[in-house]
């Protein structure tokens, strides 16, 4: 598969007859929000968790430096909590533009809380993309993090920013807290000048 997937996803039509459509965003679409919403809550998706497994060409990092971004792994039970956004799909054009490295839109079963769920579509990064970087010990991926810059800026302010975000939604998230925790540690070495 080319790493560019906007082809693909442009003929996902799975909800080209729906006026708005449920879209869950567990990466930088929980804190970057430069598309149209109509609605916007809190939800998670099951048995999915979030990684940073998936290489950045195009925003933060380059073809010849990728950075290190979010993808979704299957794992039975487990939870990944993020932002839903209810949109129009015209608003799909935008967005694969801005997931093409790599990303398919896969339709799942967004909850909201208890009682509540919606179908909505959400953007994967699986193993068989050519820019999917695989798992790693959180610090050297902290390190990869810190040295990766693209496009959209220091890959480092992706990570404290999604980690940020996350708190605020009260997530829990050990894989993205520990890099966070490792990378606060190299920052602090670099202007400490060690
Ligand atoms: C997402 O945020 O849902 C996808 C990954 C990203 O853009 O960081």
């Amino acid at each position: 598969m080319s790493i560019d997937t906007t082809a693909i996803n442009r003929r996902m039509s799975h909800f080209d007859r729906h006026d708005e459509v449920w879209l869950f965003g567990y990466g930088s679409l929980i804190y970057k929000v430069d598309f149209p919403y109509i609605e916007r809550r809190p939800a998670y998706i099951r048995h999915w968790v979030r990684r940073l497994w998936q290489g950045s060409h195009d925003h933060r990092g380059t073809p010849q430096a990728p950075g290190r971004v979010v993808t979704l792994i299957p794992q039975a039970g487990a939870s990944c909590v993020g932002m839903a956004y209810l949109i129009e799909p015209r608003t799909f054009a935008q967005l694969d533009e801005r997931e093409k490295n790599g990303y398919l839109r896969f339709a799942t079963a967004l909850h909201f809380g208890e009682e509540r769920t919606a179908e909505g579509l959400v953007y994967i990064a699986t193993e068989e993309n050519a820019a999917y970087l695989g798992p790693a010990p959180e610090a050297d991926i902290a390190r990869h993090i810190a040295a990766s810059s693209g496009p959209s800026g220091p890959n480092r302010d992706y990570l404290l920013q999604l980690a940020d975000a996350l708190r605020g939604l009260d997530a829990d998230d050990p894989h993205v807290f520990d890099i966070e925790r490792h990378l606060v540690e190299l920052i602090g070495h670099e202007r400490g000048g060690h």
